[in-house]
């Protein structure tokens, strides 16, 4: 294989002569000098053409350069302790590979609307590299946890016969002679494949039909779901934490320069360590009352109240034992206080919301058959579920964490749309 030469590996060919490929940044001329920021997906690295250095061609050629403008550029790598990548390219010469011509981001502020219906051009400047680099480590550190700490990965699938979380938020589409819908959660596969293999994890996109437009919500995210046989909620809390803490620490470890792009507060990022706080449903209640915020034991737990017990800790907080009555028909209740759910939620710190949603699931099969009819769902939808409870049923958990809102949280963006390539919201289908 051709070694190729990228920006960020430059400082092994200090002195030398290189050649480099990518797109033009940013350009800035001064008479005889034209200052060229060339990115190539690793970096940007500053080409400096000095008229007297250069065919008068290649001079001319370098002055005309549009914006993004795709070209390939030869030159000495100099050590230049002024500039972030400590480097720059003395040009001795350029080829253009295509002129591109007014190209629509220009260097200056634009409007959302404008930069999310140009958001396949959008994903080159620098911010949206650096929030593309965090996901993709992100997702690395995900899949390396699970793989060190015994879980095998199973994927579940997307086209699905029933609803998981609700009949509300269904995407249906047409199934040959019948319906199905797009997956909401991987989680009724992943205790199937739990019951084979113990600890799984599944990571796929999923599908949520949500008619709110919030900044917390995408109609298609990513979501990573770890079952594991013979947990308790104990134990699915502590692995939401151990989990939470590890992949905190590798995107630290090894995407700080990111973070910097992001301006990220990385001290506040650095304080995500064991153990995180945990509270009952009822305290939190009584944390937003006593702020003055009116929700009544019972009520949902939503963004603005996420965000006000947010800002009583300095880390996650997970609150524990929700009303069985606004949570899902698979939890399973609290031996001790039938009204409760042996449920748990982690809400980020900083007003990010709830990252992580889990529970016991209801093991019995009565119950379990009880709870899908008192839901008012299809009881034969769920017959292949209803069978891990009468084959060797034991006591299982697990959770489903939103990758999109954990990276929205690490990157420190408001806004889900840019943590995920190409966004699908409710009034966003194209590009
Ligand atoms: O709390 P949820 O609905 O839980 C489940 O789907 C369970 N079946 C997971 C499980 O136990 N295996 O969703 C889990 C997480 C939320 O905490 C949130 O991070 C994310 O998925 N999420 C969304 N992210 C972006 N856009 C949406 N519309 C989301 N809905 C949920
Ligand atoms: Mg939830």
């Amino acid at each position: 294989m051709k070694t190729k030469i990228y920006i960020k590996n430059i400082g092994k060919y200090s002195g030398q002569t290189i050649t480099l490929k990518g797109w033009l940044y940013n350009k800035r001329s001064s008479g005889k000098l034209v200052f060229l920021q060339l990115r190539d997906g690793s970096g940007i690295i500053q080409c400096v053409v000095f008229k007297g250095g250069v065919s008068e061609e290649v001079f001319k050629l370098a002055d005309s350069l549009q914006q993004e403008s795709s070209i390939s550029v030869t030159g000495i790598v100099k050590e230049d302790k002024r500039s972030p990548l400590g480097y720059e390219l003395g040009v001795n010469d350029l080829t253009l590979i295509q002129m591109a011509k007014d190209y629509p981001i220009a260097p200056k502020e634009h409007g959302t609307a404008f930069l999310m219906d140009h958001r396949h051009l959008w994903l080159r400047s620098s911010r949206q590299t650096a929030i593309l680099k965090i996901r993709d480590e992100v997702i690395f550190a995900v899949r390396q946890y699970f793989r060190d700490n015994g879980f095998t990965l199973v994927d579940s699938p997307i086209l699905t016969p029933a609803a998981c979380e609700g009949t509300g938020t269904l995407f249906e589409t047409d199934y040959f002679d019948c319906k199905a819908y797009l997956s909401q959660s991987g989680q009724l596969y992943g205790e199937a494949a739990a019951m084979a293999l113990g600890k799984i994890y599944c990571f796929g996109p999923t599908f949520r039909a949500e008619k709110s437009k919030t900044r917390r919500h995408l109609t298609e995210f990513w979501m990573v779901e770890p079952e594991v046989a013979f947990n308790d909620l104990e134990d699915d809390m502590d692995l939401a934490e151990d989990f939470i803490c590890a992949v905190v620490a590798q995107v630290l470890k090894n995407r700080r320069a990111e973070l910097e792009v992001l301006e990220r507060d990385i001290s506040k990022l650095e304080r995500v360590q064991k153990p995180f706080p945990r509270i009952t449903y009822t305290q939190a209640i009584e944390i937003l009352n006593k702020k003055g915020n009116p929700t009544e034991w019972g009520g949902d737990i939503g963004g603005d109240e996420e965000t006000l017990i947010s800002q009583e800790f300095d880390r996650p907080v997970i609150i524990n034992r929700y009303p069985a009555a606004i949570k899902a028909f698979y939890m399973k209740r609290d031996p001790q206080d039938p009204k409760l759910a042996l449920a748990m939620d982690v809400i980020g710190p900083e007003g990010y919301g709830e990252i992580i949603g889990g529970s016991v699931r209801e093991e019995d099969y009565d119950t379990l058959v009880l709870r899908i009819k008192e839901t008012g769902l299809p009881v034969e939808a769920f017959d292949w579920y209803l069978d891990l409870r009468k084959y060797g049923s034991v006591p299982h958990a697990g959770f489903g964490m939103g990758i999109e809102r954990f990276i929205a949280w690490i990157c420190g963006v408001p806004h889900l749309r840019e943590t995920i390539p190409f966004p699908r919201l409710m009034d966003r289908l194209k590009p």
